[in-house]
């Protein structure tokens, strides 16, 4: 087991870094949570009027998923540890870096929504179906302007893509480890679900509903 723990820890103490969080905080001197949905990840951001730091926190929130998944991919292949198989190891990166993001001790374990990070760890798994989930996203946030409503629907798609595209993932704890991310990133979007069924959620580009 030395060897999990290993690879968990290293990719869950880089999923944990709240990116959105530290930005505003040191950029902005607010805190995000204070803000608009109180999540910590990009779109928040955003909507709290920092478009560019909002663009940035994705961009670190995605890279540090894919990076989590390439270190726990290397360190298995390459550690002189017990080994596990790749397709293993890149299955415990994936899920370790989107519990840190979710669930950082550095935050309370309170932290965000696992969107962007997802959708890195993601590219680095799978990248055509990833790029699809996040054609799909595109066109729903064009059509909805609802980032939410893209961010649930791509995310139960990506299973789908995966499942169906050539170069299938391989292997029964990775398929695990995908359905249970989709479930995770879909369940911390109940507040959002609750909103958009009573038409209150958030909506860019329109003026801005009571929200829950
Ligand atoms: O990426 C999170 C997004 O899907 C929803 O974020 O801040 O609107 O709850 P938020």
């Amino acid at each position: 087991y030395v060897t999990v723990i290993v690879l968990a820890a290293a990719a869950y103490l880089l999923g944990s870094i709240p990116f959105g969080f530290l930005l505003v905080k040191y950029v902005r001197k607010e805190d995000i949570r204070q803000k608009g949905s109180g999540n910590i990840g990009a779109t928040n951001v955003v909507r709290s009027g920092a478009k560019g730091l909002g663009a940035l926190t994705f961009l670190l929130d995605a890279c540090k998923g894919a990076l989590a998944v390439l270190l726990c991919g290397w360190l298995g292949a390459h550690s002189p540890l017990p080994a596990v198989s790749f397709s293993d190891a890149l299955a415990l990166g994936a899920l370790f870096a989107i519990l840190g993001h979710i669930y950082p001790v550095w935050l309370g374990f309170r932290g965000g929504k696992g969107v962007a990070t997802a959708f890195g760890v993601f590219i680095a798994l799978a990248p055509w179906p990833a790029l699809c989930s996040l054609g799909l996203f595109i066109l729903l946030f064009a059509v909805s302007r609802y980032v939410s409503l893209g961010s649930i629907v791509a995310t139960i798609f990506f299973p789908i893509f995966a499942w169906l595209l050539p170069h299938r993932p391989q292997g029964s704890l990775m398929w695990s480890v995908i359905f249970f991310l989709a479930v995770l990133v879909i369940y911390k979007h109940r507040q959002n679900i609750v909103r958009l069924l009573h038409g209150t959620e958030y909506r860019f580009g329109k003026p801005r509903t009571e929200a829950a």
